[in-house]
Parts: structure tokens; sequence; C-alpha cells
């Protein structure tokens, strides 16, 4: 009678852990295979290890290797995120020693294509090979949230606005478990848009405050325009004071807070306005009669509509 060599399952393991397989052990081959001479595991040598392809060579008498196809010392291509089935099929006995998982691709073209203040909608091309669906997990690195979708495309919900998201997308193999190297991307959502804006208006100056929307913002990007000349300045503090203006002018103020990677913007507020009317200068009366006084001023730089008169004038 052969003498039986027990055929322990962890060393089988660590052999397909290192060949970026995933291996479920199921029993101890000696309960089946009994009787049949197989020498030490030892005989069974990892030869190379790829991103889809591996292969073993087998040196025991009257047994082969399965892994889907007969492997000895020949390369096969396994599936990435299919499941296979480990048999050592020896002359008299055969046995299952394991199921083998590749692992899946990782999917590519991870994308993000659209972001608001609280979400943001992604999209990824399925990898080659299989996959059962794919797990999507985020962090701001103080809140985390995970996902599993079936689709290449998935929005991710009730974030904060202005916050920085890192998104991880892997694909999961046919046996739902064993995961993919993850397609990483960052993203910030929208800022919010700012509020309680107020103005402070003076012939030559407005003053503009507001408060700090929620959630993050890294500095604010004030724009002004009286219809052909923009103007552009960033600041950090929630006011500023542009002067310079025409006085009468129609000017447009839009502000808007920029997120930490100074190219996230949030949705405008904005306010239109004129700004005061120059003082008149050099009010003279030139002639004054019983009817009629005759008024001489300069005309104050700027725009203006109309001369109000004030005052009780008698005549
Ligand atoms: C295999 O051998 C073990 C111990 O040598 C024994 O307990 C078991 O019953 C045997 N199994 C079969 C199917 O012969
Ligand atoms: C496996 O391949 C090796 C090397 O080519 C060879 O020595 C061995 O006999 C083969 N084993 C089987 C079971 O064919
Ligand atoms: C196969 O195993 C036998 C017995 O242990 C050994 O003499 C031989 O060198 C081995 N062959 C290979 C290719 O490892
Ligand atoms: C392999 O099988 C052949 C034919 O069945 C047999 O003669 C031989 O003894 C077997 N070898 C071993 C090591 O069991
Ligand atoms: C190996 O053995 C299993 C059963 O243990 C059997 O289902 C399978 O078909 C065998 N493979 C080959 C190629 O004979
Ligand atoms: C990412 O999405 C945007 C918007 O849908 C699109 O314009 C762009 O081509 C996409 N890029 C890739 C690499 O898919
Ligand atoms: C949104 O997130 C907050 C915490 O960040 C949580 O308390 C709340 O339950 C979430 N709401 C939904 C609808 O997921
Ligand atoms: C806007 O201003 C009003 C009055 O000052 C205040 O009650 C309110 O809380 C402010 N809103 C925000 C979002 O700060
Ligand atoms: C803004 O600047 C103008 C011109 O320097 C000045 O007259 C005005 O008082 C300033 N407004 C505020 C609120 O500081
Ligand atoms: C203000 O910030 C925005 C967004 O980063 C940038 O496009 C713009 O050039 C900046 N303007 C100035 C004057 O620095
Ligand atoms: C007011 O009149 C004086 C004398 O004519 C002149 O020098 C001055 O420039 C005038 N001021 C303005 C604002 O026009
Ligand atoms: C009004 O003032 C201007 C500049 O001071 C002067 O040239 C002009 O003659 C004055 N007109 C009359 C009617 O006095």
């Amino acid at each position: 009678m052969n003498p039986v060599t027990h055929f322990s399952v962890p060393l089988w393991t660590l052999l397909f852990f290192s060949a970026l397989l995933k291996v479920v052990p199921t029993q101890t081959i000696d309960t089946e295979c009994n009787g049949t001479e197989i020498l030490s595991t030892s005989q069974m040598t990892q030869i190379t290890t790829m991103t889809t392809t591996f292969s073993l060579f087998l040196n025991i008498s009257n047994c082969t290797l399965y892994i889907g196809n007969p492997v000895n010392g020949t390369t096969t291509d396994l599936i990435p995120g299919a499941v296979y089935p480990v048999y050592l099929n020896c002359t008299n006995c055969s046995k299952q020693l394991s199921s083998l998982t590749k692992n899946p691709a990782t999917v590519t073209g991870l994308n993000i294509t659209e972001i608001t203040t609280s979400s943001l909608s992604l999209s990824w091309t399925k990898p080659v090979g299989n996959s059962s669906f794919y797990k999507v997990q985020w962090t701001d690195d103080i809140v985390s949230g995970s996902l599993n979708v079936s689709a290449t495309s998935t929005t991710i919900t009730n974030l904060t606005a202005g916050v920085r998201y890192y998104i991880n997308v892997s694909a999961v193999a046919d046996d739902k478990v064993t995961e993919g190297q993850p397609s990483s991307v960052f993203q910030y959502t929208k800022p919010a848009v700012v509020v309680n804006l107020t103005v402070s208006i003076t012939a030559s100056s407005v003053f503009l405050s507001w408060t700090q929307p929620v959630g993050n913002t890294l500095f604010y990007t004030v724009q002004s325009t009286d219809g052909s000349l923009n103007m552009n300045l960033n600041t950090t503090q929630t006011y500023v004071n542009i002067t310079g203006l025409t006085p009468g002018g129609q000017y447009t103020f839009t502000v808007r807070a920029v997120a930490g990677d100074q190219e996230t913007i949030g949705e405008a507020n904005a306010v239109s306005l004129y700004t005061k009317p120059a003082v008149v200068v050099n009010l003279t009366v030139t002639e004054f009669t019983t009817s009629s006084v005759f008024l001489n001023w300069t005309q104050p730089v700027g725009n203006f509509f109309s001369i109000k008169s004030s005052g009780l004038m008698q005549v």
C-alpha cells in the first residue's frame, strides 16, 4: 500500500495568493484521494505570474492539475473576474482542492460627469473579463460611504458642498467577493451659493458683504460689470469694497464661492444696481429776477438722468 501524504490546504492558499489569485479552500485532499501517492506540495512549483496568466508545474505521477484546463508548465489564460474550480485528477481518484478566482481587471475611463453641491455623478468603462457588480467607495476623510452598482455609472448623493471626495471604483468578480484594483478619482462638490448678499452704495464705490454658505469655501470670486468692462477679484473675506466706479453707472456684481481646487465654483448670487450720481458742483445763481432764477453748475462726472430741484422756491 502506498503511503498517503497529507496535502495541506494552507500551502495551496499561499501559492495562489502569491499569484494575485484568490483561493477559497475546500476540504483537505487526503479524504478522497486515499491511496494515491502524492509526495509533497513542494513538487508543485509556481513558475510565472502575470496579470492574466500564470503557470504551475506539477510533479506528481499519474495526476494532473486542472484549473479549468490541465495546467502543467503551460501558461493558461485566466479570465479576470472568473471563478475556476481547481481539481487534482489522478488515475484512481480526483479531488477539488479549491476554487480559484482571478482578480477582476481595473475599471478604466473613470470620469466625473456631473457636480452639484450635494452630489457627484460618475461613469466608467467595464473592464475586460468578468464582473458581477462594481463597488463604489468614497470618503472626505471624515465621512465615508460605499455603494454596490451593476451599471457602469452612478450618482453619489447626500454630500457636503465644497468638500473634496476621494472616490474608488473597483470591479467585483463572479464570486461577488474578490475585488480588482480600484480606479481612483477625487473631486470637490460645488460650493453652495453665498447668502445674504447686501450692498452699500456711494457714487464711486459699492461695498458688498455676504454670509459664508454651508460647507467649505476656499475663497470668493467677485465679478463686476457695467455691460462692457468686466472686473474680477478674489477675496477670502466675506466682504469687498469696490471703488473707482462711475457715479450713476449701472453695475452688476456677482459673488461665487470657490472650492479648494480653485476650479470648482458655486452658483452666482448677483445684484444689479446704479451707483449714486455725483453731486452737482459749482452751483451758482447767475441771474435772479422776480419770476426766474438762472442756475449754473458744472456737469458732474458720470451718468445722470434728471436734475431734481429741492428746497422751497418762492417767486
Ligand atoms: C482516507 O484515509 C483516512 C485516514 O488514512 C481515513 O480516515 C478515511 O476513511 C479514508 N477515506 C476513504 C474514502 O477511504
Ligand atoms: C509536468 O511538467 C514537468 C516539467 O515539464 C514534468 O517533469 C512532469 O512530469 C509533468 N507532470 C505531469 C503530471 O505531466
Ligand atoms: C519530481 O519529484 C521527484 C521526486 O521527489 C524528483 O526526484 C524530481 O527531481 C522532481 N522533478 C522536478 C522537475 O521537480
Ligand atoms: C501510474 O499509473 C501507471 C498505470 O496505471 C502505473 O503502472 C504506475 O505504477 C502509476 N504510478 C504511480 C506512482 O502510482
Ligand atoms: C477531474 O475530476 C472532477 C471530479 O472530481 C471531474 O468533474 C472533472 O471532469 C475531472 N477533470 C477531468 C479533465 O477529467
Ligand atoms: C468625461 O466626461 C465629460 C463630460 O461628460 C466628457 O466631456 C469627457 O470626454 C469624458 N472624458 C472621458 C475620458 O471619458
Ligand atoms: C446624509 O448624511 C448624514 C450624515 O452625513 C446622515 O445623517 C443622513 O442620514 C444621510 N441622509 C441620507 C438620506 O442618506
Ligand atoms: C441672513 O441675515 C438674516 C438677518 O441678518 C439672518 O437672520 C439670517 O440668519 C441670515 N442667514 C444666513 C444664512 O446667515
Ligand atoms: C469704500 O471705499 C470708499 C473709497 O475709498 C470709501 O469712501 C468708503 O467709505 C468705503 N466703504 C466702506 C464700507 O469701507
Ligand atoms: C480668481 O479665481 C478664479 C478661480 O480660481 C480665477 O479663475 C481667476 O483668475 C482669479 N482672479 C484673479 C484676479 O486672481
Ligand atoms: C468749480 O469752479 C472752479 C472755478 O471756475 C474750477 O476751477 C473748478 O474746477 C470747478 N470744479 C469742478 C468740479 O468742476
Ligand atoms: C456758467 O459757468 C461757466 C463756468 O464757470 C461760465 O463759463 C459761464 O459763462 C457761466 N454761465 C453764465 C450764464 O453765467
